[in-house]
């Protein structure tokens, strides 16, 4: 009944789940498996209505000069250097496109769109695969013999699904190889705004011209359905992503809602800081509890009971029919179903998280 076509090919969806797993619908579903913003939205409806109407019908601004500006403002980058796609992944796709039949490396277990956009465009993809073992961290020699074999690295920093984050002076040195064996490195900072460690490198783009960073502001802005996100890389890179892009990509509310949020500059830093205080204490507990938890500086973290498929196979069935959905791993290289992947909530949520692990202690 468990096989890696059962599971959805990402989190969110958890109808989607219940269904594929033929269990009956909980009667109240928290769900762990989407890795968003779980508190309060920045954004008050009731300002947007007015223009709806507009929006709905007129064309977006092509160029989206004024989202350029307020990212510009916010980055402390120049407008030349930005790139404005349908969510962080429709970015993904197009850098694919951009390096179609190279040699791609990849730090594994990571975000599972970079393989896939990759070999759609006839890419080759090597795997650097990091364990539990090391914390989920490569050392510099590793990185530096990968490299030398690859044109391109794709590397997610805070990195998804481990919640592990490169601290800032590390990737400095990373971008340093990338220079000295002539290999671009793509680094998504989809989940920097969560991180507490320092781990950005956005502002070595312009000095650095094979850096190229992937941003997205669906994560902490809680605009999924919406979808933002972009690209921050040398003009010679943005011109030939954006000749690949459709135009309109990026629809007006998306535009709005981007230069909304980015004018808040204390919101990120209240929603990393209420994270973090949850993130402590919901790790601390199950640690205590004999499970094992990924050092997490983010707003998710994997979570293992002796590192057991066929364990982890039945606490997810266990979860889920007590209303309780994660994100399964059967589809990251390297975790095969060994882990489960669960998102920092809210205390109310995080404290149904707790009382249904007690519980699988308990039984087992
Ligand atoms: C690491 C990472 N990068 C990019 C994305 C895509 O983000 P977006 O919603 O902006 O397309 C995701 C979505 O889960 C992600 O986890």
């Amino acid at each position: 009944m468990f096989s890696i076509t059962t599971f959805p090919k990402h989190g969110a969806n958890p109808i989607y789940l219940y269904e594929k797993l033929h269990t009956p619908l909980h009667e109240e579903i928290v769900d762990f498996s989407v890795n968003v913003n779980p508190f309060e939205a920045p954004y008050d409806l009731s300002t947007i209505i007015p223009h709806f109407e507009k929006w709905l019908s007129d064309y977006p601004d092509p160029e989206l000069t004024s989202v350029k500006n307020a990212i510009s403002l916010y980055d402390q980058i120049d407008p030349g250097y930005l790139f404005i796609g349908n969510g962080a992944s429709q970015c993904i796709f197009l850098l694919a496109q951009l390096f179609q039949n190279r040699t791609i490396g990849i730090v594994q277990p990571t975000f599972v769109e970079y393989k896939e956009a990759c070999e759609i465009y006839g890419c080759t993809v090597k795997e650097l695969k990091t364990t539990e073992k090391t914390d989920w961290q490569f050392n510099l020699e590793e990185i530096r013999d990968f490299m030398e074999g690859i044109d391109v690295l794709f590397l997610c920093n805070p990195n998804n699904p481990t919640g592990t984050v490169i601290n800032q002076d590390r990737m400095k040195e990373v971008i340093e190889i990338g220079r000295e064996t002539n290999t671009y490195l793509v680094i998504d900072e989809a989940f920097y705004d969560f991180s507490t460690i320092n781990c950005s490198v956005v502002t070595e783009v312009e000095k650095q011209d094979h850096l190229i960073v992937l941003r997205s502001l669906t994560k902490m802005y809680k605009l999924a359905g919406i979808r933002i996100g972009y690209i921050v890389a040398a003009p010679s890179i943005i011109n030939k992503v954006a000749a690949y892009s459709p135009p309109w990509s990026v629809n007006t509310l998306a535009a709005e809602l981007a230069k909304h949020v980015l004018s808040l500059t204390n919101y990120p830093h209240d929603i990393k800081s209420r994270i973090r205080v949850e993130r402590e204490r919901v790790v601390n507990e199950l640690k205590k509890l004999g499970y094992y938890v990924s050092p997490s500086s983010v707003n998710f973290y994997l979570l293992s009971d002796s590192f057991s498929e066929y364990k982890m196979k039945n606490l997810m069935k266990y979860l889920v029919a007590n209303g309780v959905v994660p994100r399964h791993t059967y589809n990251f290289i390297g975790l095969d179903g060994k882990f489960l992947r669960l998102a920092v909530k809210d205390q109310r949520s995080n404290d149904v998280l707790l009382t249904h692990l007690k519980g699988w202690k308990q039984r087992c």
